[in-house]
């Protein structure tokens, strides 16, 4: 077959020959994602309202120090710096915000949304050189499969903190008697996205068995890979599901410790 010549025609920034609205996509991403970031940074600061009865935020989960029932280690430590403000929180987000930020899927989307390089796909980007992740600082994004076996520990965590949620203190016999409150179903909900979005994630594939030249006599491997390869054709919509859900539990133990809202007991 004989080649055929085709120059390519480099673009100025922001032009493109789509008819459609490429705009509204990242648009969005960047609007609802600054949004969580503004409020995850807020409520991570507070560090009071975090607990409602059995109830932790995963955004302070687990709460390694603090004044509730829930800290591992006691109280505030000695060591903390006094100029700096105190908050469980503070120690353990970086970890899931990070492996957030690594995140193949988000990468792509933020790359649009906050610093439009490119702004959408045949759209014209801002510089002429393309260097991709290769160098720095890009290339530290690789880092990401690190991040997801301290996000495969975070996800065990909070799966305990659903079973600590159907333990409610009853002031009568002074012990805790099983049952299930609205906050226990919310709860109970974020770990099913955020396993849907952890599990699902392209690294995973290789923790299971990416590493090996074939899967085929390896039956236990091959189906948690193709499991995994299930949950990661809908990456995307697990990532922002799970988002959304990881925001509304802590909304919802903040409004209910405050006394805004009430929490129903279903059992
Ligand atoms: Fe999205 Fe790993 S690629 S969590």
């Amino acid at each position: 077959m004989a080649d055929v010549p085709h120059p390519l025609t480099r673009r100025r920034f922001g032009a493109t020959m789509r008819r459609d609205a490429w705009w509204l996509q990242p648009a969005l991403v960047f609007v609802l994602l600054s949004s969580f970031i503004v409020y995850a940074t807020w409520a991570a600061f507070q560090g009071a309202h975090y607990t409602f009865g059995p109830y932790l935020s995963p955004f302070y989960s687990p709460e390694l120090f603090g004044s509730s029932p829930h800290a591992w280690f006691g109280p505030k430590p000695a060591w903390w710096p006094r100029w700096l403000v105190f908050s469980p929180a503070l120690l353990i987000l970086p970890f899931p915000g990070l492996f957030r930020v690594t995140c193949y899927y988000y990468r792509g989307a933020y790359y649009k949304a906050f610093w439009a390089d490119p702004p959408a796909c045949s759209v014209g980007e801002p510089r002429a050189r393309y260097r991709g992740e290769a160098s720095f600082p890009l290339i530290v994004q690789n880092i990401h499969r690190y991040f997801l076996y301290i996000a495969l520990f975070f996800l065990v965590v909070l799966l305990s903190d659903v079973w600590k949620a159907l333990w409610f203190f009853d002031s009568a016999t002074g012990r805790a008697t099983f049952g299930i409150g609205v906050g226990t179903l919310v709860l109970a909900v974020n770990v099913v996205l955020l396993g849907g979005y952890t599990l699902g994630c392209h690294s995973m594939r290789h923790v299971i068995g990416g590493y090996l030249d074939r899967l085929s006599g390896r039956p236990v491997r091959r189906r948690l890979y193709a499991c995994s390869s299930c949950l990661n054709r809908a990456h995307m919509r697990w990532a922002w599901c799970s988002l959304f859900s990881v925001a509304f539990a802590d909304l919802y133990i903040r409004l209910c410790s405050m006394g805004v809202w009430t929490d129903w007991r279903i059992l």
